[in-house]
């Protein structure tokens, strides 16, 4: 990964033609290697994969497993760049929402749209080898849980907040899913060609991160302190959204590979734990908590009460 910093980050995003992968990078193939590094997924974001019942089960389950947790990265980027950060990068770049922006400003949203259509079509490209090459056939739902608790949200909000709820979700989620993929490509054990997938695909994220960094730097203080109060509550039901844990594909997917009903319960309350669940969702969220800091996100009771009342740190 280049050097990244605010400004690096700007100048590429001016330069995008010459720096964005999907400019600069081949299509990744997935082929046999041979050596240390032949996990499909990362184990330390696998924890149901590393139970000792799995490991009594034999390696291929274990490796299913880890195989199935690569499914659902890729399921979960491709409907949320197709389905939420494409929607709301299009409604930036004509100028439907924040109609104040810069022309400039426009431009690059309408960068990151097309960034993130090739990145939903690099995930399913991928995972499609990944089924080719692995044989293990795909258990997931029909869209990530993410995208039914954002509809809940949003169908029980005011009507006219709903777009800056959406918004602030992808302020959220492009802000802080660089470090999540920076947990998976730097992981010495997973195959190569799965990090450089995720590599390629962070390094667009670093130059997104910027620009909603600073789209959220000139959109927050002109909002109403009303509107601050009433919007900024929702932060922590969004951000437990982007990590909900789809529990009923869990339990299908221990099934597959051979547990009982009653061990698969056993892998799922001792491997998901909820507070293993919060520790990684402080640690992947501190970035863009510290964003909301510096703007004084949290200086409103309201904001600071939700956090508390959802058992989220700020
Ligand atoms: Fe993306
Ligand atoms: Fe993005």
């Amino acid at each position: 990964m280049p050097r990244t910093g605010p400004k690096r980050e700007d100048e590429l995003m001016r330069h995008w033609r010459r720096h964005a992968t999907l400019h600069t990078t081949p299509r990744r193939v997935l082929e046999p290697v041979e050596g240390a590094a032949t996990l499909y997924y990362s184990r330390d974001l696998t924890p149901i994969a590393a139970h000792p019942l799995i490991e009594t089960l034999g390696p291929a389950a274990g490796h299913a497993l880890l195989v199935q947790e690569l499914y659902a990265h890729l399921e979960f980027t491709a409907h949320l760049e197709h389905r939420v950060v494409t929607q709301v990068a299009w409604e930036l770049g004509i100028g439907r929402m924040l109609p104040w922006q810069q022309v400039g400003h426009r431009l690059d949203a309408n960068k990151i749209y097309v960034d993130e259509a090739y990145h939903s079509m690099v995930a399913v490209d991928f995972g499609q080898q990944v089924h080719a090459h692995s044989l293990v056939a795909p258990c997931v739902p029909a869209e990530p849980v993410f995208l039914d608790r954002l509809r809940t949200i949003c169908d029980r909000a005011p009507a006219a907040l709903v777009p800056d709820i959406r918004l602030l979700f992808v302020v959220i989620s492009e802000t802080l899913i660089t470090e999540t993929l920076r947990q998976i490509y730097t992981d010495a054990e997973v195959l190569p060609c799965v990090r450089a997938v995720i590599r390629d695909h962070a390094k667009d994220e670093a130059v997104h991160r910027a620009y909603f960094s600073r789209l959220f730097t000139r959109w927050w203080p002109r909002l109403p302190v009303a509107e601050q109060q009433r919007l900024g509550a929702y932060i922590p039901q969004l951000i437990e959204c982007y990590f909900a844990i789809d529990v009923p594909t869990s339990r299908a997917r221990l099934l597959e590979v051979g547990l009982d009903g009653c061990q698969a319960q056993a892998v799922i309350e001792e491997s998901l734990s909820e507070h293993a669940h919060r520790e990684r969702l402080a640690t992947a969220t501190e970035g863009t908590l510290r964003l909301f800091r510096e703007l004084g996100v949290f200086e409103h009771a309201q904001i600071h009460d939700a956090f508390e009342r959802r058992g989220l740190t700020h």
